[in-house]
């Protein structure tokens, strides 16, 4: 079997009608597709979704988009909220830069578009916390315009079906102009959605259902090598590792004592349990400054943390004291309502070790 070669039209043809049968379900889509007949998601919706799901699952973010929307139904109603409020709705998410930008963005369509999002990549980009991929997929998918759409997923797709032989990230200009080449004027919204389900579904990044996929009788990596080997990869560097040392006090009326992170930096203004600066120095150097009060602090074990350019490694520390201790700058939360706090994960993690059905049901 030879590979046929891969016209634009064939291209938005062939994904377009698998697309239609195949799609998946996803609370921010119209479902079924409509785009043809005009009718495209809200444009409140694309933003919410596209910046949730920079670097989180669609699976992770359908919960966080219901509750987003449930808390904050319009983009006037997210520019009235408390910042404090959408960082507790954020947590567990990562990344919390998403959640600061997404407020001052939410005031910048509210305030300056009059609630309206801009329909143009260009107008777009301008907003605070929207880079080129989320402008481009917005404008594509909520305003029908020609955009060029490439996340992690597309790229799989267009290095296999064009066998690209230059290793990411240097290949994600190349790989642009690709999809560029084949987004089609009608629908390219729901083009690039499609891309973006057939990479998730059916171009995996292991074993690709190949036989079920549209471009099967097109694609150079199926036909001239193994699809799984591409996209190819530059080697990665390996993470630094961090130490440090967390402090998890618990009062005998099962409250825990937490303070808040200051607003810049790594999570910035969310919820955290005392503790050390992290360094790559070794653990314990700084502890016993960084205890928030003097208890009968006791070893309970190691937690790992991975961000996005170190790895995390924290010593937990556990003290049970007779009452609350008034301490400056903290508070007293119940264990019962922790989940409400802004408590990112490497937190949660710290808070359960020393404590392990502090975020169990019941
Ligand atoms: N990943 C990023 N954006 C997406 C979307 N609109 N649909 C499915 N997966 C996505």
């Amino acid at each position: 079997m030879t590979c046929e070669t891969l016209t634009a039209e064939d291209a938005a043809a062939l994904l377009l009608t698998w697309y239609d049968r195949h799609h998946r379900d996803l609370p921010w889509r119209v479902s079924p597709p409509m785009a043809r007949q005009g009718v495209v998601a809200d444009p409140y919706h694309v933003w919410l979704s596209e910046v949730m799901l920079q670097q989180t699952t669609v699976q992770a973010v359908k919960a966080y988009f219901d509750k987003f929307l449930r808390l904050w139904p319009t983009v006037e109603d997210l520019a009235a909220a408390d910042s404090e409020d959408v960082m507790k709705a954020w947590a567990g998410l990562g990344y919390y830069a998403r959640a600061r930008n997404l407020r001052k963005c939410a005031e910048a369509v509210a305030r300056e578009h009059g609630g309206r999002f801009p329909d143009t990549e260009e107008g777009l980009k301008a907003l605070p916390g929207v880079g080129a991929y989320t402008a481009a997929a917005i404008a594509a998918i909520a305003f029908n315009r020609r955009s060029a759409v490439l996340d992690g997923n597309v790229e799989r797709v267009i290095s296999r079906l064009y066998a690209v032989e230059t290793p990411l990230p240097a290949a994600k200009a190349g790989m642009r102009q690709l999809v560029s080449r084949l987004t089609p004027a009608d629908r390219p919204g729901d083009f690039a959605q499609a891309m973006m389900d057939l990479g998730a579904t059916i171009c995996t990044p292991k074993r690709p259902a190949c036989t079920l996929c549209p471009f099967h009788m097109k694609c150079m990596a199926l036909h001239s090598a193994d699809p799984e080997t591409f996209p190819i990869k530059a080697a990665k560097k390996e993470k630094p590792v961090r130490l440090g040392a967390a402090f998890v006090a618990i009062d005998n009326a099962d409250a825990v004592y937490l303070r808040k992170r200051p607003d810049t930096g790594l999570l910035g203004g969310m919820t955290e349990v005392p503790g050390t600066d992290w360094s790559a120095r070794r653990d314990g150097e700084t502890s016993v400054d960084a205890r928030p009060f003097a208890a009968p602090w006791e070893p309970c074990g190691t937690i790992a943390h991975v961000f996005t350019h170190f790895e995390l490694r924290l010593s937990v520390y556990r003290a049970n004291v007779a009452e609350a201790l008034p301490a400056a700058g903290g508070w007293w939360e119940p264990i019962a309502t922790l989940n409400m706090q802004a408590l990112p994960t490497v937190m949660k993690k710290a808070i359960a070790q020393a404590i392990p059905h502090a975020f169990k049901p019941g």
